[in-house]
């Protein structure tokens, strides 16, 4: 991470990790779907959750992570998230770097399952790139990328009371090997989402801590 930032001067990969963790309240049960190698899971759930479950159905993937971003709070399973994803009740499900790896039919049933995963008041958090303007995808292997925040925040509300959509967009630095990034961020769910007036946290804000 720390390589890409200084080389390019741009956060981006940092963005996701944050905005998940403004998704987590403290000692929260957290489902990470896609974790991969685990490096957000370790680095930014794991420190708010009382318990992670994190699944990728990459077995080295998990395996790289539970060597290398093992913690006592955090569970690595392999599990092809497009078979089932994993029982329990959630406050929050992360969802980071991935929707764009499926249809929209894997998308809607996996999104239909986390719904039913949630707590009260819960909710899913992710983010993942949009379509260049073109119609071309970012990354070539991607199933789907969502044109805009528009689209994918039109998506999610098939399946979410409440839905807050936002993006951000790092333009190319060629010089430094970079590509433009469009990056999409979701929260979504039944009750207050991060930034809603009500949020606890802009609470704490408003009274200067
Ligand atoms: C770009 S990585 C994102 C990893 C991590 N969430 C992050 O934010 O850095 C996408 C991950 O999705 C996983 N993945 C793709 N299809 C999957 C599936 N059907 N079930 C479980 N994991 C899957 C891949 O193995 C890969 O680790």
């Amino acid at each position: 991470m720390y390589s890409l930032w200084e080389r390019l001067q741009q956060p981006f990969m940092a963005e996701r990790g944050v905005v998940s963790v403004f998704a987590i309240p403290e000692g929260a049960h957290v489902l990470d779907l896609c974790c991969g190698d685990g490096y957000y899971t370790h680095m930014f759930h794991s420190g708010r959750a009382s318990h992670v479950i994190a699944v990728d159905f990459d077995s080295s993937a998990i395996a790289f992570a539970r060597q290398y971003h093992s913690a006592p709070n955090i569970t690595y399973t392999v599990c092809d998230v497009r078979a089932g994803i994993p029982d329990g009740s959630f406050d929050t499900v992360i969802w980071n770097g991935a929707i764009e790896h499926f249809t929209e039919q894997e998308m809607s049933a996996i999104l239909t399952s986390i719904r039913r995963r949630l707590k009260p008041g819960g909710m899913v958090a992710g983010y993942t790139v949009a379509a260049y303007e073109t119609g071309e995808l970012q990354l070539s292997h991607h199933e789907y990328e969502f044109p805009s925040a528009a689209a994918l925040a039109a998506f999610l509300s098939k399946y979410f009371e409440h839905v807050r959509v936002f993006e951000s967009v790092w333009p190319a630095k060629p010089s430094l090997g970079g590509v433009k990034r469009h990056n999409l961020y979701f929260y979504a769910g039944a009750g207050i989402l991060p930034f809603d007036a009500e949020w606890p946290f802009q609470a704490i804000a408003s009274r200067g801590c």
